[in-house]
């Protein structure tokens, strides 16, 4: 086999050479089983192999037109001289995976470590799409550090209802209040299903999805204009085999993700996740996939970079507008190009120019979508950080999403014990309850539900939905869908079943949010607090084995990432042993 071309330096001293460039009984292994797909034996001169790692599945519409996303990569892989090989790996559907999709993102993240190590590829394409699967792969991926180029699926078109913006997931929230207010019947939310869903892609609202895609291509490491073009766009495949022909160039240049992605990058991602209002999830998965890059990102530099950071963007939850009109608008580089003031303009990215030199020239066609930075959507774009004796490691929640006159708020805490009895109760006309109550939820963060499920926006009494009330101040240790909205805080740390002061809140406790001051009070002595501590009976679940025991086990808080404690960090892709 030739190793020589003077256009790649560094043909057949590729980490896939150590499977297919040997001359001897594991060389024809590796090979041979490989020509049974036909392939000629040039594929197999030293080329850079591209790894295609593929979420398709049809248990994850989000994901299910992935197969011909894929083969738009290859395309792109084949022009530029590699050779790609795609993959399949766990694919977390939020619609469908119970107990939560967020329980095996570390699962996934393992899977994709994993594979990547263990296989002939010399670089790597993130295919994802559905919220999760943004995070697992990355994570996945960061603790092999390959060149990566992460490949967004795309969000669907509009959803329409009756002449109106339908917004997936948050029209869900608003019809079921709705119905339960009396303001729809349970028919027409029915019929609501199909007008939600109009084709491929994944949620159109800025969502966890929308917010991990834009998060991919802020931290530089998705092609320009990866975030908002629709799945069903044309644009979607022109720019899934560009990514092909770059994810070649990138192996022959040796951009590692580690080389590509610095801290100015990471910061860059937390201010765009402030200008577009993304979601609140986005902070636990960052602080995961830079705790796989030993990358020192913590909640401060959320409340830090994000605080000063108007959001921009007119998009549901938060607005009244949904992807396809914010690529209309000018996509993502359109914010990034009002964020002159703010951004790390020097940051790299993965097609090989700064951030800066990709947006500085984008224009906005739509300013009812897309605002100027001097006359921002909303004054707050920023995630806010909580701290105080409710909240020691820290807590969230996403103004733009809130009640401005809820932001500074004193009330007597309705405590649930866990989400089943959150359900129970909630519509019970005898609940002691009113609107200047806080409503407050237990056991669900990641060791307790356990996952960390997306319940933290609990839906208010239907007694108070029937005064027209439509927001209340919520605590709990759960996260929130990034579709959600309301007065939310999240993500409390440490957690109720880890032994954190939400374990000791009860009834009739006074509770003050304070979030200009970033405080949130348990208005109760510190040796009440004690002693209830100690009167605490700790908190145990009932799984035994399997992966769910190795979670709860291992599981990290929010504040840290929620990852597993033996999976933070990196170990590269060390030379394996011949199994033969
Ligand atoms: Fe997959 Fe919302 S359910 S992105």
């Amino acid at each position: 086999m030739s190793s020589q071309d003077s256009s790649d330096p560094n043909k057949g001293k590729r980490r896939s050479s150590q499977w297919y460039g040997k001359a001897d009984k594991d060389g024809f292994a590796h090979r041979s089983w490989m020509k049974n797909r036909g392939l000629p034996a040039d594929q197999f001169d030293g080329r850079p192999i591209i790894g295609i790692c593929n979420t398709w599945s049809e248990f994850n519409p989000c994901n299910a037109h992935f197969r011909d996303i894929a083969e738009r990569v290859k395309r792109g892989v084949y022009e530029a001289g590699g050779v790609p090989m795609e993959f399949p790996v766990f694919s977390n559907s939020e619609s469908q995976l119970r107990p939560t999709a967020m329980l095996y993102r570390n699962l996934a993240s393992m899977d994709v470590e994993e594979s990547i190590r263990g296989l002939p590829m010399d670089g790597v394409v993130l295919l994802v799409g559905c919220d999760k699967t943004t995070p697992a792969l990355m994570m996945g991926a960061a603790s092999c550090d390959l060149p990566t180029l992460v490949v967004s699926g795309g969000p669907m078109l509009n959803g329409h209802y009756k002449g109106q913006l339908m917004g997936s997931g948050t029209h869900t929230w608003i019809f079921s209040e709705m119905v339960k207010a009396g303001e729809m019947t349970l028919e027409e939310f029915m019929s609501a299903e199909q007008d939600n869903s109009r084709s491929a892609g994944h949620c159109m609202t800025m969502g966890t999805a929308s917010t991990m895609a834009s998060f991919a291509e802020s931290i530089g490491i998705a092609l320009h204009s990866n975030a908002a073009i629709p799945a069903v766009d044309s644009r979607r495949y022109v720019l899934a085999q560009m990514a092909g022909r770059r994810i070649v160039d990138m192996v022959k240049e040796d951009i590692t993700m580690s080389s590509l992605l610095k801290r100015e990058n990471f910061e860059n991602a937390i201010m765009v996740n402030g200008a577009i209002g993304g979601s609140t999830n986005a902070v636990v998965h960052m602080l995961a996939i830079a705790g796989r890059m030993g990358m020192d990102i913590t909640l401060d530099d959320w409340d830090r970079l994000g605080k000063d950071i108007p959001c921009l963007v007119n998009l549901m939850p938060s607005g009244e507008f949904l992807m396809e009109d914010f690529f209309y608008a000018g996509g993502l580089p359109a914010v990034v190009r009002e964020l002159e003031g703010f951004i790390h303009k020097d940051a790299m990215t993965a097609n090989g120019n700064t951030i800066w030199e990709n947006c500085k020239d984008t224009e906005c066609y739509n300013r009812k979508v897309i605002f100027p930075i001097d006359t921002p959507f909303k004054p707050n774009g920023g995630i806010a950080v909580l701290t105080g004796n409710l909240a020691p490691g820290g807590a969230i929640i996403k103004p733009s999403a809130a009640s401005p006159n809820l932001m500074k708020h004193k009330g007597r805490a309705v405590v649930f014990e866990s989400i089943e009895d959150y359900h129970e109760r909630i519509d019970d006309p005898n609940l002691d309850i009113d609107e200047t109550c806080v409503m407050v939820l237990k056991y669900c963060g990641p060791k307790g539900y356990p996952g960390m499920a997306e319940v933290g926006n609990m839906g208010l009494p239907s007694k108070i939905l029937k005064k027209g009330i439509t927001d209340m101040v919520r605590i709990s240790d759960a996260r929130m869908s990034g579709t959600a909205y309301g007065t939310v805080v999240l993500h409390t740390a440490p957690e109720a079943a880890a032994g954190g002061p939400l374990a000791f809140v009860q009834n009739g406790d006074m509770i003050e949010l304070d979030v200009p001051n970033r405080s949130l009070h348990l208005d109760v002595l510190e040796e009440e607090i004690d002693k209830r501590k100690i009167e605490w009976k700790g908190f145990e679940n009932s799984f035994e084995r399997g992966y769910t025991k190795m979670y709860v086990d291992h599981v990290n808080q929010a504040n840290e990432g929620a990852d597993l404690d033996f999976l933070v960090g990196k170990s590269g892709t060390p030379l394996m042993r011949e199994s033969h």
